[in-house]
């Protein structure tokens, strides 16, 4: 038995007004609420985390941001601090999406900054991770999760490794339907553990790897039996009630 909690987390990315958020939450909220033994987290836009964690509060449904700065303030237009999150009792934050990554220009360099602000500020950050299908295809995966693993880490002291969740996203399976093979989405999440066991053992079995990257109700069952998955990060299948409370029915 893994000591680790299942985490199924869902990133609306940019949907949902507040009106909307507020419907899909009460819609959600009835269905994840005897969801034992897994912990359940929506990542809003930002303009609705205000919102959101008002209407979960006393709830199992904890809130993350998707994105941050790493300072605590400064001259940083359009940026949100890690203060600024954890003041509104936001419990976590997405780091290093591969959206951020490809559209925005996040680099490692920004995430070795981010990752332990996070930690800082009293947040959780999954870390996201992942390949692209001409990496795939020319044998490059475990290089690129080595290189984000190991760098984005860099500045997390090791007594404090297993308290980040890093999501395992190959690019070619996020918003595409076609989702990660069972023996593929294992290999690489017992890859990703492995890199962290290179810096601390001990932490490589607390931390939480998910997968993420199409995860729909009718595969979910399959991935999250598999023995180095602790959960899914959930894009698409999280905007519908249904969907979401299905996949973390899957998880407990
Ligand atoms: P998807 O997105 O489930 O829609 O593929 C996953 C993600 O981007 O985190």
């Amino acid at each position: 038995m893994s000591p680790r909690t299942p985490l199924i987390a869902g990133n609306w990315k940019m949907h949902k007004t507040l009106a909307e958020a507020e419907a899909l939450i009460g819609a959600l909220l009835p269905r994840v609420s005897t969801a034992d033994g897994v912990d359940v987290a929506i990542c809003p836009p930002f303009l609705a985390l205000q919102a959101m964690v008002d209407s979960t509060r006393g709830s199992r449904v904890q809130v993350y941001a998707q994105n941050m700065h790493h300072a605590d303030h400064g001259a940083f237009t359009g940026e949100v601090s890690p203060p600024m999150l954890d003041e509104l009792e936001v419990r976590g934050v997405i780091l290093g999406h591969s959206e951020r990554r490809e559209l925005f220009g996040e680099s490692d360099r920004e995430l070795a900054l981010k990752l332990p602000a996070a930690l800082q500020a009293g947040l959780v950050p999954i870390l996201c991770v992942g390949e692209t299908e001409s990496e795939r295809d020319a044998g490059e995966t475990e290089r690129k999760l080595r290189r984000q693993v190991q760098e984005d880490l860099e500045g997390v002291p090791e007594s404090r490794l297993g308290e980040v969740v890093i999501a395992y996203e190959p690019i070619w399976a996020i918003g595409t339907g076609k989702v990660a093979a069972a023996e593929q989405a294992q290999e690489a999440i017992a890859f990703v553990r492995a890199l962290v066991a290179d810096r601390s053992r001990e932490q490589a079995e607390r931390t939480r790897v998910l997968y993420g990257g199409s995860v729909k109700p009718e595969h979910a069952a399959e991935l999250l039996a598999l023995p180095d998955v602790d959960g899914a990060l959930v894009g698409g299948a999280s905007l519908d009630a249904e969907s979401f409370a299905s996949i973390v029915a899957a998880a407990v």
